[in-house]
């Protein structure tokens, strides 16, 4: 089975985190949100990968991936451009899948448990397709499923004002060419403007194909905001990090406290404590007097020093420095440098990117 892996699209509710590369690419509990993906195509026996690039950053995403032998995969680079739709980005795909049955993976959304299970499942069936779906509290912002009195799929609706259930559907696709693309071939646009991979697979179920679908637990959808890439990070940290493992080095007088992963070459210096779930990044330094609480994952190369920190994620070479008050709940970019200052006028000096927002 082939995997496509889509990379592209905008990413403006993330500013300013989104403004040198695509959402994707962000890191959560160590990793960039679509590595975490890419890694379940892999686990699932899925090695022949292409990634779906957008306008943003694409240079980045290949210089990050490179030709995917260091994750074992292969992978294929397809420009997509504007966001036209979850379709397109399909469609383009047509000629790396051949008639091969393929998997499309959304490269925002997480499955902590993986999707071996569901890849098996795929290549077992002739279903000409298959979805994932999850229980939601409020469905009304992804496609929903409406199933019939047995229990099948009878119909799928892109962001329903009015859901049909709570069942939405997940970021992860199964298809058995040809016919998704025959389907794709008959689209319009939506009322956003896109070719929605919803609507095409409506198609097949009123073609009378065969569309199967599966309920998964634990799943997350990065919506854009970030709230989601500090729950991300949460499940994330809980889930795929299960036990402590310390690469790198904890002095005597630091204290780690619960499942702690720290990466090689990072030091936890004296009276610091580190106390998980949480993920210490490569050649970075935490402390002195430091603490680093539950839920938190720290990017490479960041430097920590008297300063208190909870929930949050810390993305690569950050400077935080002694800083009175303890910082939550708090999303902080690469090469951000947040110190108090020690030299007259006292006050704060900011300076922030463009949609950065600080509260005090
Ligand atoms: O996450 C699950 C939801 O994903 C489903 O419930 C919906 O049915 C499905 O339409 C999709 O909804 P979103 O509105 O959340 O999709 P979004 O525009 O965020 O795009 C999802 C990913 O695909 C994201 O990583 C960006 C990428 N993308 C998007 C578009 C529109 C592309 O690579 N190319 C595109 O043209």
């Amino acid at each position: 089975m082939r995997g496509v892996l889509l990379h592209g699209g905008f990413g403006t509710r993330l500013r300013p985190l989104t403004h040198t590369g695509p959402k994707q690419l962000i890191k959560v509990a160590g990793k960039p949100v679509s590595q975490w993906a890419l890694e379940d195509l892999r686990d699932a026996g899925v090695r022949d990968v292409a990634i779906i690039l957008g306008e943003l950053g694409p240079e980045r995403v290949v210089e990050y991936y490179g030709d995917g032998s260091w994750l074992g995969v292969r992978i294929t680079y397809i420009y997509q451009g504007y966001p036209y739709g979850l379709a397109h980005a399909v469609y383009i795909a047509k000629d790396f899948v051949g008639d091969e049955p393929f998997v499309v993976y959304l490269g925002d959304n997480v499955l902590v448990e993986g999707i071996r299970e569901y890849v098996k499942r795929f290549a077992d069936s002739d279903a000409d397709a298959m979805v994932l779906l999850t229980w939601v509290e409020d469905p009304r912002k992804f496609g929903v499923a409406e199933f019939d009195e047995r229990g099948r799929l009878r119909r799928l609706v892109e962001k329903p004002k009015e859901p049909p259930s709570n069942y939405a559907l997940v970021g992860v696709y199964f298809f058995r060419p040809p016919h998704i693309f025959r389907a794709i071939e008959t689209l319009k646009p939506s009322w956003r403007g896109e070719l929605e991979i919803t609507d095409a697979i409506q198609k097949l179920i009123d073609w009378g194909l065969r569309v199967d679908c599966a309920v998964v637990r634990g799943w997350w959808k990065d919506t854009g905001t970030p709230n989601d890439i500090l729950e991300a990070n949460r499940l994330l940290l809980d889930y795929k990090y299960r036990e402590t493992v310390v690469k790198g080095m904890v002095e005597e007088g630091a204290r780690i406290e619960g499942r702690v992963f720290i990466e090689e070459g990072a030091v936890i210096k004296s009276g610091s404590v580190v106390r998980g779930p949480a993920y210490i990044g490569r050649n970075t330094v935490i402390g002195p007097s430091t603490y680093v609480g539950p839920y938190t994952s720290v990017g490479d190369n960041c430097r920590l020093v008297n300063v208190e920190v909870e929930n949050s994620v810390i993305m690569d070479n950050v400077v935080l420095e002694d800083l009175g008050e303890r910082i939550v709940d708090s999303l902080i970019g690469a090469n951000a440098r947040i110190k108090r200052r020690d030299r007259r006028p006292r006050g704060m000096q900011f300076i922030v990117g463009e949609h950065a927002a600080v509260e005090w």
